[in-house]
This record gives structure tokens, C-alpha cells and sequence, in this order.
């Protein structure tokens, strides 16, 4: 027997776990015996199309299959990348797998210049993850859970880039649900169907939000914070919007105001 394979299993997973990708890890089956059910273990999924060679039906079969089989009770990190139009159909199935295996960290990616064919996550995704932590998203559709609380318990860091959301008081709704939420960082991009961004916070420690425009300014647009615990926020807006900010934030440690704002009276504090 060589060397590696008198190592622990959760050492071995351990290093698995540091393989770019989790065609890597599968890869590792054909070593021996004893790695060919260590894959289904491993607490890290990465799946990035972009890193593959192959077409992208094969890279969809390998992702269904190897999510089927895994067999990790809690998982990491559970991460997506898809850069193919042809590949947002997969993504509402898949997001389930975060569902079923307590993910803490979620990313999902699209590169697609095609919004013809929009990701659109799933409703359950807004109630059944209670473990995550970190929940990255670029460049999908969230839509409307009138009918079902949106719940992440456990939720401190969130990133959401490129989305389109369901309107102004689902954004409200939503953030106002994370109710640990410590780091938010937002890229608002035209057509995203949000005029005032409101955000309602108070466990809330930064911020970050960046909008702009590449066509009319719309002075109706802006952003409302309600954030008492901020010590950090940043805001890039080249719109010409307005900014709210409703509560006092007597931790705060930096400021970054980088905006088209024609006075600093768009910026109203209390
Ligand atoms: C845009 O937001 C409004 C509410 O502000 C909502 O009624 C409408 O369905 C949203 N459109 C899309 C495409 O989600």
C-alpha cells in the first residue's frame, strides 16, 4: 500500500477538498479501492463549467449524477458556475442539493449574456437552508414567496450581484428575514425591477452597494438604510439617486460615498 492511502479518511478528505474542482475529486476514484467511496464524502462541491473541456451535456450528466450519489450529510460549500445559456435550465434542480445536504455556503454563478433563458431559483430556497452561512449569487432571478416566510436563521454573509428581484418590497422582506446578517454587498444592475433598495438591518455590521446606469438617470430611484450596528458601508452610485439613511450608526469606523448625488442633501441622515 503507498503512503497516502494509510492516511485517515477525513484526512483524505481533507486534501480531496483542496482539488480545484469536483471532476478532480471524482477523478481520484480510479486510484485504488480505498479512494473509490471517499469522493461521496467530501464536504466541498465545486462545479465550474468554465473548467471543463467537455460539452455541456456531459458536464450537466456528471453534475446530476455525482450530486445523487454524494452522500455528505453537511456540505461546506456547494458552488456553481455556468457559463452556457444552455446550462440555467439545471440550475432551480440543482440549488435543491442545497436543500437536501444543509449546505453552509452557496454559490451560484451564471455568465450569460442571454436573458432569454434567466436562472430562476427556486421558492424552496428562501425556507429550506438553515445552515447557510454564505449565500453568493450573480446573475439570477429571484422570484416572489408572497405565500411562504422567507427564513435564513443562520444567514451572515450575502452577496447578491446582477439579480433581478420580484419588486421593491420583496428586497425589504428579504433582507429584513436575515436576521443575523452581518455582511451584505450589493450590485444593482438597470432593469432589475427595484427602485428603492431598502435595507433594514440591525445586526447588519457592512455594507457595500454599487449601482449604475448606462442609460437616463431616474431620480426616483435611491436607497433606504436602516443599519444601527454599521461599521463599514460603502456606496458607488452614478445614477443620480437618492440615499436614506434612517438611523443613527454610532459604530461606524469607515465611509465610502462615491455618487452622482447632485448634493449632499440626497444623503439624509436623521
Ligand atoms: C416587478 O416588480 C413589481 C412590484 O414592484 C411586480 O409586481 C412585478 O411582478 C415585478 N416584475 C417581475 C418581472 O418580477
Amino acid at each position: 500500500m503507498d503512503r497516502i492511502s494509510l492516511l485517515h479518511d477525513e484526512l483524505l478528505l481533507t486534501i480531496l477538498s483542496f482539488l480545484p474542482t469536483t471532476k478532480d475529486v471524482v477523478a481520484t476514484m480510479v486510484l485504488s479501492k480505498r479512494w473509490q467511496p471517499l469522493w461521496m464524502m467530501v464536504p466541498r462541491l465545486v462545479y465550474d463549467y468554465s473548467y471543463e473541456n467537455a460539452d455541456y451535456g456531459r458536464f450537466s450528466r456528471f453534475v446530476d449524477r455525482s450530486l445523487l450519489l454524494h452522500k455528505a450529510p453537511v456540505l461546506e460549500t456547494l458552488y456553481f458556475k455556468v457559463t452556457r445559456t444552455s446550462g440555467v435550465g439545471d440550475i432551480p434542480l440543482w440549488t435543491r442539493a442545497a436543500e437536501k445536504h444543509s449546505v453552509r455556503e452557496l454559490f451560484i454563478e451564471i455568465h450569460s449574456s442571454c436573458i432569454a433563458f434567466p436562472a430562476i431559483l427556486p421558492r424552496s430556497l428562501y425556507t429550506g437552508c438553515r445552515m447557510l452561512v454564505t449565500l453568493k449569487l450573480n446573475n439570477v432571478v429571484l422570484v416572489d414567496a408572497a405565500s411562504e416566510p422567507v427564513s435564513f436563521p443562520s444567514l451572515k454573509y450575502l452577496k447578491l450581484n446582477s439579480l433581478k428581484y420580484p419588486g421593491d418590497e420583496f428586497v425589504k422582506r428579504f433582507l429584513s428575514s436575515c436576521i443575523v446578517l452581518e455582511h451584505l454587498d450589493v450590485d444593482q444592475c438597470p432593469g432589475d425591477n427595484v427602485t428603492v433598495f431598502t435595507v433594514r438591518v440591525p445586526s447588519l455590521e457592512s455594507l457595500y452597494v454599487r449601482k449604475s446606469s448606462d442609460t437616463d438617470l431616474d431620480n426616483a430611484e435611491g436607497f433606504v438604510i436602516d443599519a444601527p450596528s454599521l461599521k463599514y458601508l460603502g456606496i458607488t452610485d452614478s445614477t443620480g439617486g437618492f440615499c436614506v439613511i434612517e438611523s443613527e450608526m454610532p459604530n461606524i469606523v469607515k465611509a465610502d460615498v462615491d455618487t452622482g448625488y447632485y448634493s449632499l442633501s440626497k444623503i439624509l441622515g436623521r
